[in-house]
């Protein structure tokens, strides 16, 4: 928990101000981005489950006696679409390891799926994905699947440092399903972070509630203006929480944290994907490409690797 806080309030106390995305997804937040996959707006979720739908058939992993695991697992829909392409015996021998820094989602997730499909096993893990990969069994052939383009709320660093942790956690002959979003027209991008219904702007605030348990401080979500653009430059999409007006936070009668009016808290990136940064990624990675599938606007990708050696 030190740790936690020592992280928030670097963040609080830093110019610009940031807060690390990972916090977004306490019961509320993962609830919250559910609800995100289903407006008309949000394009990634939708694209990519139409590309999952009939992959199974076309790539070449072995599923016999086979575990999945899968990073950032969240609602556990995308895995749904995997398990329903596999036969009752093939599913009867795999082992699935949900992998989420949301306890809620995996306990959510493991009720719904045990309801649906009868696995050997399927254990949730709740640990972060950049720090605590060995805490991932190890003793099956592994398809890792890292979905709807989470890389992408990585920077370039954190990016392929992730990349290189999951080339060593991978044994030889695993495989990794990759999501990516892809740079396309902006006015898509930026309908995308900013829906008519204001679900991502209660996404984007929730964050200042979880920050609010943790640092036992009361930020008050509607202080804030939820701003949500693509930078170009970066090829990102930057969310922020804009200050409405000057605030001040004690921390523990010693720490203070303050806002101008107007000022703001970075809180996420999504990164969207061109040709040329895939083919740097999966270079820097050391892993095999085996295929690339896209949507027929190119809208969106997941890539098929393979670790060799
Ligand atoms: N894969 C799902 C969910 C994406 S949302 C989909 O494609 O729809 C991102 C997920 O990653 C959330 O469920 C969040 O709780 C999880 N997550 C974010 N940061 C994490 C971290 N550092 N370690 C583990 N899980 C993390
Ligand atoms: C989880 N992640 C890939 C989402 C994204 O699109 O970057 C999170 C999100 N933020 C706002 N809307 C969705």
């Amino acid at each position: 928990m030190e740790d936690v806080r020592h992280e928030i309030l670097t963040g609080l106390t830093t110019q610009p101000k940031y807060i690390l995305p990972k916090y977004f997804y306490d019961e509320k937040g993962s609830d919250l981005f559910e609800q995100i996959t289903f407006l008309p707006e949000y394009y990634p979720t939708k694209t990519e489950k139409q590309i999952l739908k009939n992959l199974i058939s076309h790539i070449d992993f072995d599923f016999n006696n086979a575990a999945i695991v899968e990073l950032g697992s969240g609602d556990a829909s995308k895995i749904s679409l995997i398990f329903s392409q596999l036969t009752d015996e093939i599913l009867a021998e795999l082992t699935y390891y949900p992998v989420d820094i949301s306890y809620a989602a995996i306990q959510q997730s493991i009720t719904d799926l045990s309801k649906h499909f009868k696995l050997k096993s399927i254990t949730g893990l709740v640990l972060d994905f950049n720090t605590q990969f060995h805490l991932i069994p190890q003793n099956r052939k592994r398809l890792f699947l890292f979905l709807g383009s989470t890389i992408g709320n990585f920077d370039e660093k954190e990016r392929h440092r992730f990349m290189e942790n999951l080339y060593h956690e991978m044994q030889p002959g695993d495989h990794l399903l990759l999501g990516l979003d892809r740079v396309k027209e902006m006015a898509i991008l930026e309908k995308a972070y900013n829906d008519s219904q204001g679900v991502t702007a209660r996404f984007n605030k929730n964050i200042l509630r979880v920050v609010n348990r943790i640092l036992d401080t009361n930020f008050n979500p509607d202080d804030f203006e939820h701003k949500a653009f693509f930078n170009q430059k970066q090829n990102r999409i930057e969310m922020h929480l804009v200050a409405q007006k000057n605030i001040q936070m004690m921390i523990d009668k010693r720490l203070n944290i303050s806002l101008k009016q107007a000022e703001s808290i970075h809180t996420e990136n999504s990164y969207k994907f061109t040709d040329a940064d895939i083919e740097k990624l999966t270079r820097n990675s050391r892993l095999k490409i085996k295929q690339v599938f896209s949507d027929e606007n190119k809208w969106f990708s997941v890539i098929y690797l393979v670790k060799t050696n």
